[in-house]
């Protein structure tokens, strides 16, 4: 039993239902998640296709815990995200959750080694040199090892990305959410980097749910579910 009292769903990396969000504007509100659900199992590959604006980016923050739906609830690993406390969903998102954004979200000032430490950093209880190490390692693994001592600005975007995803690595989470991972690549590079992150995801046992609008990107995926109306369904 979990703490809530409900059994976890063996089997499921990611799951929730009735998944509501409006963004409240001055003049109006604007709907934009109507009770979506969707279930991921453990090592399982979901792509999510939608228009501009379809709130397929409002889903992955929902998804995510990053930010709280009017109604319904969200599972990772068979935890709930929103009804508990936001320390705890905090440690969930560090420990739970590799995000891998469109716009790679490093931070300038710091060296890329530091910059894959950084969810550890967060969760604590590691010694920085271990932290250093797997860092080091994961850097390694994303073809980067060369480049430890530089800041994200001496990098190529597709380096950045690649840095990104062995950030979202860095606490070995079960779940990996991408928005849109190569939307600010040229096709070539962002074909390395998808090659590079569903070889790691795959190697890893890990799930993920990527958000694309390139067909050949969803067809790599295990399920394709495509946003519309605030709903999410089969594609
Ligand atoms: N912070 C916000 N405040 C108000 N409206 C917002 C906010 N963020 C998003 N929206 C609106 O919500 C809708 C969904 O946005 P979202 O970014 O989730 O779409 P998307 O499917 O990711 O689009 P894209 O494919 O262009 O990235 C859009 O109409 C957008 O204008
Ligand atoms: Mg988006």
């Amino acid at each position: 039993m979990t703490s809530d009292g409900k059994d976890a769903v063996v089997g499921l990396a990611l799951e929730a239902s009735g998944l509501c969000k409006t963004y409240h504007l001055p003049h109006k509100d604007v709907p934009v998640l109507r009770g979506a659900s969707i279930e991921v199992r453990n090592g399982e590959l979901v792509a999510i296709t939608g228009r501009s604006g379809a709130g397929k980016s409002t889903l992955l923050h929902v998804l995510g815990a990053l930010d709280r739906p009017e109604a319904g609830e969200v599972r990772i690993g068979g935890r709930p995200v929103y009804s508990i406390g936001e320390a705890a969903r905090t440690r969930l998102r560090a420990t739970g959750i590799g995000f891998v954004f469109q716009a790679y979200h490093l931070m300038p000032e710091m060296d890329i080694v530091e910059n894959i430490m950084l969810p550890a950093m967060a969760e604590g209880g590691v010694s920085r040199r271990a932290m250093r190490e797997r860092a080091v390692s994961l850097l390694e693994l994303v073809g980067l090892a060369a480049r430890a001592a530089h800041t994200p600005i001496e990098l190529s975007g597709g380096e950045q990305q690649r840095v990104a995803i062995a950030r979202a690595l860095m606490n070995d989470p079960g779940l990996v959410l991408a928005d849109e991972p190569t939307g600010n690549l040229d096709r070539a590079t962002g074909a390395q980097l998808l090659d590079l992150l569903f070889g790691i995801v795959r190697d890893g046992g890990r799930a993920m749910v990527i958000v694309t609008h390139d067909p050949e990107v969803a067809a790599r995926c295990d399920r394709r579910l495509v946003l519309a109306d605030g709903l999410l369904s089969p594609a």
